[in-house]
């Protein structure tokens, strides 16, 4: 792969993407450009409908692009097949969803093991990162609960192990304090704030201007557009 040293974590250029739906096309995203280095802290911050999801879709490489170039530690994504981007996502990106998006039937433990039971880890080498991973996030006391047996801040903090785990390069996070009260998410971006301050280089999208001060950098996205940076 390509030179992982020096290089920005995203690096996305013009890009553009336009749903088109029986007789209109929605513009959600024009000529986005958007640089983020190793170690930066990004809070995206826009309004409903502004195109904050399909540009994380895009960063995430969930979704595709009709224009433009976005490289993600210097791999040009637009070249990778399927197989290829789930690789990238496993290895380079950990997902925080508002909704944590806990397997409801599996354990804390189980939840946090799964990345690495996708790249082939054996069951006790996987548990072993995985315990102490919710130690760090002072979950030892949850790790044989399931989801719904946890308050909300314990949930997102399950689901940031299970992000972590994996030593990704990029925190990618939506929302994540949009389903907790007041506290808990201010909880939430303190440990943000430390996993920054650890070098994780964190995404955070957002429609609460309060939320996206804690990040480093501030980038509004109006109508589809990177309105100030
Ligand atoms: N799958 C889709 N099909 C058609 N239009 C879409 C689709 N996804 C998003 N859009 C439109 O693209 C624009 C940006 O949406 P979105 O990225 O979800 O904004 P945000 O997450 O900031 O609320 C909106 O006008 C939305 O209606
Ligand atoms: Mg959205």
């Amino acid at each position: 792969m390509a030179d992982f040293e020096n290089c920005p974590v995203l690096d996305i250029e013009n890009v553009s993407k336009n749903f088109v739906m029986s007789d209109t096309v929605v513009h959600a995203l024009k000529n986005v450009s958007l640089k983020v280095e190793q170690g930066e802290y990004v809070g995206i911050l826009g309004p409903s409908g502004s195109g904050k999801s399909t540009l994380m879709n895009i960063i995430g490489c969930m979704d595709n692009y009709d224009s433009g170039e976005y490289r993600l530690m210097s791999i040009p994504t637009d070249k990778l097949n399927d197989n290829q981007l789930t690789m990238v996502r496993n290895r380079l990106i950990g997902f925080i969803f508002q909704k944590y998006h806990l397997v409801s039937t599996y354990t804390v433990l189980q939840n946090v093991m799964m990345p690495l039971l996708a790249r082939g880890y054996s069951y006790k080498d996987a548990e072993k990162k995985a315990k102490e991973k919710l130690a760090m996030l002072e979950m030892s006391d949850r790790i044989y609960h399931k989801p719904n047996e946890l308050s909300g801040g314990q949930q997102q903090r399950a689901a940031i192990a299970r992000a972590l785990i994996g030593d990704p390069k990029l925190l990618l996070a939506d929302e994540p304090t949009g389903a907790l009260d007041t506290k808990t998410g201010e909880e939430v971006l303190k440990l943000f704030r430390t996993l920054n301050d650890m070098g994780h280089t964190i995404v955070m999208i957002t429609h609460d201007l309060n939320v996206a001060s804690h990040a480093q950098r501030i980038v509004r996205i109006v109508d589809g557009e990177i309105a100030e940076q």
